[in-house]
């Protein structure tokens, strides 16, 4: 029976003869095959849709087929009915060239079935890195009713009696198998270490991060995010979402409702406070983007460099995410956060219909060298600086991970302790590293800055997670661990290098670090966010000239349809990477 006097829903137009009988008979018949009856079609229930990026090929999200069955009868209770829709899989540690390059297409696929099918509301499951800013970006594009749903993180891993982190582990592995420490199986039984369970990267890398900022924009249920994905309360969770995704479309809250600018706002600065990954700003720049809501890597540091480091978790500090969960997870950095009045939206609202801080204020604490209160923050000033100068416009350096023998090595000269000088040694593509990193032709020393160009978003489609560069081996062997790294691509969220990344414009799209050549001296100043090569105008203005006369800044050919696609329509890393024109169009699914 249909009640008159509420708004029709968007699928009553397929399945309730509003207009056309034929049509709605067409739309009707093929989904009674499987056994869904006339009467729950056209019984003015909502469909909500299941968006699943789970499957085989993405084990990182794999547990979300079996949440789904949660999550399903949370929707039947309160009167919806669902429908899982498979998204385009993107994993991030087994897509070749990149996982990136995927976010934009899972997005694209995404937004066509959530407009082109009979859908009311959404529950997005989102988890493996690119799948929560791909999900949302589609929700933030469509604006129907959608509540993000995190599959949750791995449990602990551990190596011989030491935590094992994801990514993290790797990073460690690559310095012991390059110092002659460990062979090829040590290296691989310390990878697997770190994948005890199902679940995504149990470190605050992009996952991580991604999901609980998911939660912080205000699209996940309270306490969601950081809930490891074999715990009941993982389960249990998705029945809520369930349940309460049914209510949303009965109160018509939208994603445009909840992630506005003071949403975007908070979750810049939960970021900070947790050690984020440097592709948070890419992914959130690119569904605010969505929204029609501009916001610049400036943002990022007038709103979040200040903010301390609360969460002791790899890579920033030294826990895992079981651990950040049972010492009260999210929901503690955020009560912290508000005690100190550094929330600056408390008001905002979320997909409860409340607003944000109310939900948080009394969150306790179970452990707090986990996550640490504000007088005992492990970092004064963890977000990232906007760096700029004669290379790139803007570059984003994460601070958090700045570890004391960087300080006491480059930041401790007494004159000017925040600037450190020395030669470029620069790198064409993870390939051209890879071969040329251990010549000692090269002759890098520990002054030495790396650079990695060509690996941004159209120079290697995507953009390569290759800036955080190791040391050439002679010169880990001497005990040098790391180097100044900075360049056009992105860096691992797991990784714990202070780089200077996501350099826009890149080489591949006019950006001056295609003039770059090995020895060039580079000046690199945190006081004022500059990066300086040390030529005059002219110089630069002749080398630009002649890249020119050659025809430009040299990229490996396309090697499918949709990286052809890919770089001939997206944008650079400072505009979130999203495709050209994709920004237009706004709540089409109320259309
Ligand atoms: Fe999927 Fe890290 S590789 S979450
Ligand atoms: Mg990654």
């Amino acid at each position: 029976m249909t009640d008159n006097t509420r708004k029709p829903l968007r699928s009553e137009s397929w399945f309730n003869d509003l207009g056309d009988p034929e049509m709605t008979a067409l739309y009707l018949e093929r989904y009674l095959n499987y056994g869904l009856t006339l009467e729950e079609l056209r019984s003015g229930k909502p469909i909500i849709g299941i968006a699943q990026t789970g499957s085989d090929l993405s084990p990182c999200n794999r547990h979300h087929v079996e949440l789904a069955k949660r999550t399903r009868d949370g929707i039947r209770t309160q009167g919806g009915i669902p429908l899982e829709i498979p998204v385009h899989p993107i994993q991030e540690t087994g897509k070749r060239p990149t996982a990136m390059l995927d976010r934009n297409l899972a997005y694209l696929s995404l937004v066509e079935s959530l407009f082109g099918y009979p859908i009311d509301g959404v529950v997005l499951t989102i988890g493996c890195d690119k799948t929560t800013p791909a999900l949302l970006m589609a929700a933030a594009t469509v604006n129907i009713p959608a509540i993000a749903f995190s599959v949750g993180p791995m449990l602990n891993g551990w190596h011989k009696g030491e935590r094992a982190g994801s990514g993290a582990v790797i990073w460690k592995a690559r310095e012991k198998y390059a110092a002659g420490e460990i062979d090829g199986e040590g290296f691989l039984n310390m990878a697997a270490a770190s994948a005890p369970s199902v679940g995504y990267c149990n470190t605050m890398g992009t996952a991580s991060t991604m999901n609980s900022l998911a939660e912080v924009l205000g699209m996940q249920l309270p306490g969601s995010a950081s809930i490891p994905a074999p715990y009941r309360e993982r389960g249990q969770m998705a029945y809520y979402t369930g349940c309460r995704i049914v209510d949303m479309v009965h109160e018509d809250l939208r994603p445009s409702q909840i992630m506005t600018r003071e949403a975007f706002e908070n979750a810049i600065v939960v970021n900070s406070a947790i050690g984020g990954s440097t592709n948070a700003p890419i992914h959130l720049v690119a569904i605010a983007k969505h929204l029609g809501i501009e916001i610049s890597n400036a943002d990022w540091e007038t709103h979040g460099y200040k903010i301390p480091l609360l969460a002791n978790v790899q890579p920033a500090g030294e826990y895992l995410s079981e651990d950040f969960h049972l010492a009260g997870g999210l929901p503690a950095v955020v009560a912290e956060l508000l005690r100190g009045g550094l929330v600056p939206h408390p008001d905002a609202v979320t997909v409860t219909g409340e607003g944000f801080g109310q939900l948080y204020t009394d969150a306790p604490c179970e452990n707090d060298d986990v996550i640490r209160p504000l007088d005992r923050a492990l970092t004064p000033e963890a977000g990232f600086l906007n760096m700029t100068g004669n290379l790139f416009d803007t570059a984003i350096m994460k601070t958090s991970v700045i570890t004391q023998e960087f300080r006491d090595r480059y930041l401790s000269n007494a004159d000017d302790p925040m600037a450190f000088e020395g030669p470029a040694f620069v790198f064409d593509g993870p390939e051209d590293f890879h071969k040329r990193i251990d010549d000692p032709a090269l002759n890098i020393t520990a002054d030495s800055i790396l650079v990695m160009r060509g690996a941004g978003p159209k120079g290697y489609p995507g953009g390569a997670e290759v800036v955080n560069m190791r040391p050439p081996s002679y010169l880990i062997k001497q005990g040098i661990r790391g180097l100044p790294c900075m360049g056009d691509g992105r860096q691992s969220g797991t990784s714990g290098s202070a780089s200077i990344l996501n350099a826009s414009p890149e080489a591949a799209d006019g950006g001056n670090l295609a003039i770059l050549r090995d020895g060039d001296r580079l000046r690199v100043d945190l006081n004022t966010r500059q990066v300086q090569l040390q030529l005059s105008e002219a110089e630069i203005a002749e080398r630009r000239a002649a890249l020119e006369a050659e025809g430009g800044y040299k990229v490996p050919e396309s090697q499918s349809p949709w990286q052809a696609i890919f770089r001939d329509r997206v944008r650079q890393f400072s505009d979130g990477m999203v495709l050209e024109g994709a920004d237009q169009f706004r709540d089409i699914g109320n259309k």
